[in-house]
Parts: C-alpha cells; structure tokens; sequence
C-alpha cells in the first residue's frame, strides 16, 4: 500500500488558504508515489478511522472522498482570530495522528524559550510584554530611539506599530489589522501614550527594540531563511533571499508589498565580499542554533521560516520563527527550482516518518512533544 500522508487545514467546501502551495504539494506527493490528501478536523470521523479528504483529480479538479487513516499528518492550520481556531486547538491536542511538526507558541513565549537559551541570548532583540503601563513604554524608549510593537499572534505584518523618537516627537509607522499601511505623528509622550493605546485595544502586544534594517535608505529589509527536515530526518537550510519592503513601510512581509532578491547579492552590494559571506555563514549557524533549541523545548518540527535583521552596522538578528512558513520566496526571487525542493522535502520527511513507524525501530521524531510540554498552544 502507498503510504498516506494527510495535511491538515483549515477549508470551506474546496477554499483553502494556500491553494498554490496545497496543488503543488499534491503533484510532488503523485511524483513520489504517495497518496496525499487535505482536510480539517470537521472531515476527521475518529471511531470509523476515516477522513474526508481532498485530492485533485487528473484535470486538476479539487474533488473530496473518503480516506482511511494517514501515516503521518503535516499541520498546516493557520492561526485566525475566530471561533473555528479554538476547535482545531482542542482536535490538534489529541494523539490521533503521528504528526511530522509539534505544537508551537506565540510570540511572547517562543521568545521566552529562546532567552532562556544562552547560544541564543546574542541574536534577540530586547523584548518585553507590552502591559499598557506608561513606564514601560518610556523606559524602552529612553534605551532605544526605535521601537517595535507587535500582536503576540499577529502574522504577515498585521497590526504591527514602529515608533521612532526624533526630538519631542514620535514618528508612528505602522500596518493595521487589513495591513493598510498607517503614519502619525504625536506629540510628547502624552500623546504617544494614547495614541498606542488605541492602537492595542484590546489585544495582547510585545514592545521590541527597533532594529535599523534601512540598508536600502528609506526602505525594511530582512532576511527570509527556510529550513527543512531531509529524508535523513536531518535539518539544512534550504534557502535564503532578502525582504525589501516598500517605501515608508514598517515592515518587509512579501504579503505587505515587500520585493524578494538573492540574499548574497544583495549583501555584497551593502557590504564586502567578505563580510556578506560572513553573514551568510552567521544566518545559517544562528539557523541550526535555533532549531536545536526550539526542538528541544517544543519537540520535533518539520520545518521553520527565519525573519532575520540584519541592521545597518551589519550585526545579525532574530525577528521571528514562522512554524508554518511560505515559500513563495523562492519563486519570487526567480529560483523554481528551490521552489520545487522546498515542496518536496516536506512530503520526503513525511515519508521517512512513516517508514520509521511501520519499521520496528520506534520513531525518534515527532512523538515527544505533546506529552512534554502540552500547555504550550
Ligand atoms: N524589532 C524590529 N525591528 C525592525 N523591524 C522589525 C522588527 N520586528 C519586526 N520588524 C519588521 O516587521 C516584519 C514583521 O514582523 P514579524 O515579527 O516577522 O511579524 P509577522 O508575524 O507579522 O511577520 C519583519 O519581517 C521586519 O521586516
Ligand atoms: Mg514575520
């Protein structure tokens, strides 16, 4: 029997959030002689051992039937503020499935994590909770002329504000919840208090030192690393290319407008041959060192997206781990064919899953989490 992998998402009849990815993930599934297949814990009948999943036929139609219980499921729900989440929280806590990534965290804790890591502590930017409290907001900004606040479940640069203190005045830039982009201007620290506030409401925030990522003047630019599991169960950096974003922008999310170039190009352009080789070698080595220390914290992942900074004097940081991330990247930066291996290595490891648990060697991967650390969401 072909192994069965099966993908876990959310879905409406035949919408999906990322129905590019998911056929191209079906076709690589097809060239390696698997069977794969989405759904979403409504399509999951646990007594019967059976799931309504979704396939693409061979005209390229979405079309559902029933499969019976995959080897290994790949998580690909994606976090949205409405009640639907909460259900998959509950389903995804249960063991019903070998799954090939663990459970993750919010930005708050995932930072929590980190820090408490010591080969980690040099690449974080200085980050608190944001509590409302004026002290707090102040005391930030009397150590750094920049400073960030971010929704601790935000994703693709929603919601995020950007304060700069020039004299008297504070320069708020930011993207709302739609990623409309947003200037202001306050006046004082009376003014700014309020204004942040409103900007909050009621959502939970962290404040972060602001990083100066203009090596592009007038421009964010970052860094989108991807790292993967192989079919040796043996993470590699699969690929990396610079972020810029657009003009007066906050942020460099490709979502958010921003432009997806070659990582070393770009950075020879900035800086020497020599020391953009060395940045390179420090976002990979920072790369592994996280995923050591996310792993051993949160269990076995699959794969993770790196936003790094890399600030004007050419020191190296960690923005954000994405535990489902894009890889559109690839395609934007004109590299199909790393494209097409970021597709494939997650179906690879899926299958190097499977093959563990059918061989009477236990499987070493993607078993521990839910039992170590089950509060983590
Ligand atoms: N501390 C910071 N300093 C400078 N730029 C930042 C900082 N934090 C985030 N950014 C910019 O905003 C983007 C989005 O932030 P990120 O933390 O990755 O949140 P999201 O989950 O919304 O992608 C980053 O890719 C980067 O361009
Ligand atoms: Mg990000």
């Amino acid at each position: 029997m072909k192994p069965k992998i099966g993908i876990l998402t959310w879905r409406e009849g035949m919408t999906f959030r990322e129905p590019v990815y998911f056929r191209q993930l079906l076709r690589a599934g097809r060239e390696l002689g698997v069977t794969v297949f989405l759904f979403s814990p409504r399509d999951v009948q646990v007594k019967r051992r059976r799931i309504r999943g979704i396939t693409l036929t061979d005209r390229g139609r979405w079309a559902s039937r029933w499969f019976s219980w995959p080897d290994v499921v790949i998580d690909r729900y994606w976090y949205t503020p409405k009640p639907v989440f909460q259900e998959y929280v509950s389903f995804r806590k249960q063991p019903y499935f070998l799954y090939a990534n663990n459970r993750f965290a919010n930005k708050w804790r995932v930072h929590e994590v980190l820090y408490s890591n010591e080969n980690m502590r040099k690449w974080l930017p200085e980050t608190c909770t944001y509590t409302g409290e004026k002290g707090r907001l102040k005391e930030m900004l009397t150590r750094h002329r920049i400073i960030y606040l971010k929704p601790i479940n935000g994703t693709g640069g929603r919601g995020i504000l950007r304060i700069e203190k020039r004299g008297e005045h504070y320069h708020l830039l930011g993207r709302d919840k739609q990623r409309v982009k947003k200037a202001a201007v306050a006046k004082g620290s009376a003014g700014l208090i309020s204004r942040v506030r409103q900007w909050v409401g009621q959502e939970k925030y962290l404040m972060q030192q602001g990083l100066e990522l203009g090596l592009l003047p007038g421009r964010s630019v970052d860094i989108r690393l991807l790292m993967q599991k192989d079919e040796h169960a043996e993470w590699l950096v699969t690929g990396m290319g610079c972020r810029v974003g657009p003009k007066n922008s906050a942020t460099a999310n490709l979502h958010g407008g921003g432009k997806a170039v070659a990582a070393d190009h770009f950075l020879t352009q900035c800086f020497s041959e020599e020391k953009a080789k060395q940045l390179i070698e420090e976002c990979e080595q920072l790369a592994y060192e996280t995923a050591a220390a996310i792993e051993a914290y949160f269990g076995s992942m699959m794969e993770l997206g790196l936003d790094i900074g890399i600030d004007v004097q050419g020191r190296v940081w960690l923005i954000e781990i994405n535990p489902k991330p894009g890889r559109d990247i690839f395609r934007e930066m004109g590299q199909p064919d790393l494209y097409r291996l970021a597709v494939r290595r997650p179906l690879q490891y899926a299958l190097t899953l499977a093959s563990r648990k059918h061989s009477s060697l236990q499987p070493d991967e993607g078993r521990c989490a839910e039992t170590k650390k089950s509060k983590t969401s």
